[in-house]
């Protein structure tokens, strides 16, 4: 029994175990031995060999059990979780940049009054074109290069002006709406221009004469000195685009130079940035509004190129490359409208 001390070991008991008790253990031989014994003190004898064979099992149950407990104790202590520890931090995501300018953009146009209205980017020859007066050969239609989709029945918007359309063909003026958007153009990958981006088109319709280019031209100042700063010049020159007569193009004083002349104004002082007038009789008429009755103005402009100055970024791919080490540097711009 000495063996079978609080120290042994598993392998230690299984030995004893096997010694005693198998099946040519010590016991087992006794028993065996047991015919040779004189016939009355068998019964001494078997209850003897029983007692011990008994105590031997209960210590090796006892040994076994103490065993398994301690190895579960010590297994318990090593899985242990401190839940003191610091956790592992997950890193937080944050909108992209161009999304961020875009909201702040759209905050503006809401605080003037203007609603918000999302229109398809996959859109048919009518409204990306025959509804905003460019007739089927028009040679304005080269000014933006066209993917078209599948059979070419389907266009990828060339300008989000397919709004006008979309939001004017089921609700009547009163109507002061943006709708943002993503438009795509066969145009390069470069440092100016990307073939996917995104634009902001607004109009304002209402009965004749109670909106004008006067209106136009509060809107369109208001929005550039919320966006860059109430000391911006702001400045119209006449221009050209099928779906507004008159036409006007919308500059603003360089915000890098202040207007002194530097490389990314082309040392002009101004920068352009968007597009605008007042809506085509045709427009109205292909929405079945009559241009005697309604008037109203519109303006388009694309978000990468003012995101650029805004954001002091000197190359538009990077808005697009998805590099971290870029975006990260944007976690949030400050709120909506300043
Ligand atoms: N759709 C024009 C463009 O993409 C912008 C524009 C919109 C101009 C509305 C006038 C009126 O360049």
């Amino acid at each position: 029994m000495s063996e079978l001390s609080d120290s042994a070991t598993d392998e230690q008991i299984e030995a004893v175990r096997v010694r005693v008790l198998g099946r040519a253990g010590e016991l087992t031989e006794i028993m065996r031995g047991m015919r040779n014994v004189p016939h009355e003190e068998r019964p001494a004898m078997g209850q003897l060999v029983n007692q011990i064979k008994q105590q031997v099992e209960t210590r090796i149950e006892q040994l076994k059990g103490a065993l398994k407990q301690a190895e579960l104790e010590r297994s318990l202590a090593e899985q242990r979780i401190d839940v003191t520890l610091p956790g592992m931090s997950i890193r937080r995501g944050h909108i992209h940049p161009i999304t961020q300018m875009l909201e702040r953009m759209l905050d503006i146009f809401v605080s003037m009054g203007f609603e918000i209205e999302m229109t398809q980017d996959i859109e048919d020859d009518f409204h990306n074109f025959q509804a905003l007066n460019f007739p089927p050969d028009h040679p304005a239609r080269e000014m933006q290069d066209t993917f078209t989709v599948d059979d070419g029945s389907m266009l990828l918007r060339s300008h989000t002006s397919n709004g006008q359309i979309r939001v004017m063909e089921k609700r009547k003026p009163p109507l002061a709406v943006v709708c943002p958007g993503r438009c795509f153009r066969r145009d390069e990958v470069s440092v100016r221009s990307l073939p996917m981006f995104t634009q902001i088109e607004g109009f304002m319709v209402d009965e004749a004469g109670k909106v004008t280019l006067a209106h136009l031209k509060g809107v369109l100042s208001n929005f550039v000195r919320a966006l860059f700063g109430a000391d911006v010049a702001v400045r119209f020159r006449s221009s050209y685009f099928p779906f507004t007569e008159p036409s006007v193009e919308v500059d603003m004083s360089c915000v890098l130079c202040k207007g002194a002349g530097c490389r990314v104004c082309k040392h002009t002082g101004w920068t352009e940035i968007l597009g605008a007038g007042m809506i085509h009789p045709n427009v109205l008429r292909a929405v079945k509004l009559d241009p005697e009755a309604y008037q109203g103005f519109a303006f388009g402009f694309g978000v990468e190129r003012p995101a650029l100055l805004k954001l002091a970024v000197n190359d538009m791919r990077l808005f697009v490359e998805n590099d971290v080490r870029f975006l990260n540097q944007f976690p949030a711009l400050s709120g909506g409208a300043q």
